[in-house]
């Protein structure tokens, strides 16, 4: 994390390029990740671009009328099972850089019922949000992605309110473990 093997923008415009062209691979990761009942309201649009690494919200304590940040929301299935948890009172914050996947994630909750998910367009390394404005923050395989991890976790500090929790699913590795070749490929650090 400490090591700067890559330019930070030349990261991002990688990770943008494929998260862009990501393809559906059906309900395969969604049916493997989250159990039926969670699944329940969740419209198939959002199931088939299941692109996260685990279930968090399993562990997530969302409590009604809740405000919470889906960082890297993707097409937003986590985003829309959290706003099924928040009730009416409480919002989610689906942020994303992708103009597509926000579309993707609007149109899904619009087809849910739903009108506490707000689509944001912006880079989790540079939230869009008011200090200690959020009660809970949520991603799923998004943080690994982040060329600077550290301003990425400085954010969610900012942005949560004191007594604010932090609840996600990501990648982690030892650089150590990695050569320099694997650690600076492309399509292994965008996949
Ligand atoms: C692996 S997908 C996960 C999507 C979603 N969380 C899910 O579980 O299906 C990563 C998402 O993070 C978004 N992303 C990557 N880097 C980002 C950044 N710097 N700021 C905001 N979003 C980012 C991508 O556009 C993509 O939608």
């Amino acid at each position: 994390m400490t090591k700067d093997l890559m330019h930070s923008a030349e990261l991002k415009d990688l990770v943008r390029e494929a998260y862009s062209s990501v393809v559906s691979d059906g309900d395969a990761t969604a049916t493997r990740l989250y159990a039926e009942d969670e699944l329940a309201g969740v419209p198939r649009s959002a199931r088939e671009f299941a692109l996260g690494v685990g279930n968090h919200l399993r562990y997530a304590d969302i409590q009604l009328g809740e405000t919470i940040l889906d960082i890297g929301c993707g097409a937003g299935i986590d985003s829309i099972i959290a706003a099924h948890r928040t009730g009416p009172a409480g919002r989610v914050l689906a942020l994303d850089f992708l103009p597509e996947m926000l579309e993707r994630t609007a149109s899904a909750a619009a087809e849910a019922g739903l009108d506490n998910v707000e689509t944001i367009e912006g880079d989790m390394e540079a939230i869009p949000l008011p200090d200690d404005s959020v009660d809970h923050i949520i991603s799923n395989g998004v943080i690994n992605l982040s060329p600077r991890k550290t301003r990425t976790l400085a954010e969610c500090t900012r942005v949560l309110r004191p007594g604010g929790r932090f609840c996600v699913s990501d990648f982690t590795i030892d650089e150590e473990d990695l050569p320099p070749e694997v650690l600076t490929h492309p399509a292994a650090w965008a996949g």
